[in-house]
């Protein structure tokens, strides 16, 4: 088969290093990749908004399969296009991935299909959100309706707080259009896990469940982050919780995308919160998450191909996935900086290396620089992944991993994976 994976990231770079290891593949691309994905894939230098150009690659080199990382080019309509000259591609249609490009859509899925999340109304006018908000003694979630590059959530504590989040996405549009609607959230509280599942338009099956970092310090302080680390199992979600996660959320999900004419193949991502009251679904993702699906993949055991090409074809009946038993832990290390303005351009020193059984460095903002220098080139740099025989021996490796790892500026969490 020949194989085209889009997308740059840490998340796309696991996808190549698992793909590239099936009997399967004869051929496999990327676009437009990065130093790390370079090492097993063929790289083409186009964009990931360049729907056009990415399809006609596809067409070109007789892509069998399209696996798409993020959700921009999803939300975008690239399957869609895709699809229209007959490639399957693993990623929803634009209408299906509206579940993460618009929170006010989602959550009418949600309700629809009696999907346990936080109480919510949705505005486009300040006046009326701000009431809303007031109303509730500011202890809400504002949320941009649309795509903001996981900065679209404020969760505020007081009238004042909501205020301001308000004012930041209603009126001063600090996400553009994406924020000139918001959903506003009830608050809630608990641990947080992620469950993701490939999904064929109707049936489903889970991936392990994860456990990112998303604040850039240790003990979850300091800003919002696209994520510092992730690990997987978690404890927050035992046996019992995923067959809920399965049977109260993302089957009734599926199918009712599907009620409204909008299959979801692809892999759909619920992120969750455990509050006292029972999990409540606090997002949908339409891709799989960076940086959960760095450990996810080290788990996943024996082909990943054909379940993705199943899932794209409409049919998982056949599919089991078998999971290794051991924890994995991946560590992001982030460029000086990050997650506010980064500098790039500084060496990156033993990234390259082997580092043994179960230990893999996926990268992301990495380049070459013109003297074939391996150098960062974006704000989370790579992902230090380990397996290890319990969570503390994954963490270990991981970050001893890291420990050989040089970048000036660079910096990450100690914590990750203690719980
Ligand atoms: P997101 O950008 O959608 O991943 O949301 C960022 C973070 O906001 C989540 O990981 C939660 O910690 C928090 N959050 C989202 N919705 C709520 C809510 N209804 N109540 C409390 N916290 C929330
Ligand atoms: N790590 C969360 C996400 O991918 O959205």
């Amino acid at each position: 088969m020949r194989i085209l994976i889009v997308g740059a990231g840490g998340r796309e770079h696991a996808l190549a290093w698992k793909i590239a290891q099936s009997p399967l593949v004869k051929e496999l691309w990327a676009a437009p990749g990065n130093p790390g994905i370079a090492r097993h894939a063929r790289l083409l230098p186009v964009k990931v908004d360049d729907v056009e150009g990415l399809a006609g690659e596809a067409r070109a080199r007789s892509i069998d399969l399209v696996v798409v990382g993020p959700e921009g080019p999803l939300c975008a309509g690239l399957a869609d296009r895709v699809a229209r000259d007959g490639i399957p591609v693993f990623g929803p249609s634009a209408a299906a991935a509206e579940i993460e490009g618009s929170k006010a859509f989602a959550k009418e899925v949600m309700q629809a299909a009696g999907i346990p999340t936080a109480g919510h109304a949705v505005f486009d006018e300040p006046g009326a959100a701000l009431a809303h908000a007031r109303a509730r003694g500011g202890r809400v979630a504002v949320k941009a309706d649309g795509l903001a590059a996981g900065k679209g959530v404020v969760v505020c504590g007081t009238p004042e707080e909501a205020e301001a989040a308000l004012r930041a996405m209603l009126v001063d549009r600090v996400h553009g259009r994406a924020g000139g609607r918001v959903v506003i959230e009830d608050r809630l509280s608990g641990p947080e896990a992620s469950v993701i599942a490939l999904c064929d338009g109707e049936r489903v099956r889970l991936l392990p469940a994860a456990q990112d970092h998303k604040r850039a310090g240790d003990g979850d302080q300091g800003p919002n982050t696209g994520g510092m680390g992730a690990f997987s199992p978690t404890r927050n979600v035992p046996e019992a919780v995923a067959r809920e996660v399965e049977e109260r959320v993302l089957l009734p999900a599926v199918r009712e995308l599907a009620r409204r004419g909008r299959p979801f193949r692809g892999a759909l991502y619920a992120g969750l919160m455990l509050t006292p009251e029972g999990l409540r679904v606090i997002e949908f993702n339409c891709r799989l998450g960076d940086p959960e699906t760095q450990p996810i993949l080290m788990r996943l055991q024996g082909d990943l191909v054909p379940a993705l090409l199943a899932a794209a074809r409409g049919d998982l009946s056949g599919v089991r996935l078998a999971v290794d038993p051991r924890p994995a832990v991946g560590v992001v290390l982030a460029a000086e900086g990050y997650p506010g303005r980064v500098t790039t351009g500084d060496v990156l020193r033993g990234a390259e290396e082997d580092f043994g059984e179960g230990v893999q460095v996926f990268q992301a903002g990495t380049a070459r620089d013109a003297a074939g220098e391996l150098v960062s080139a974006g704000g989370r740099v790579l992902t230090a992944t380990a397996l290890g025989e319990d969570l503390a021996a994954a963490r270990a490796r991981a970050y001893q991993a890291l420990g050989r790892i040089r970048l000036r500026g660079g910096h990450y969490r100690k914590d990750i994976g203690v719980t």
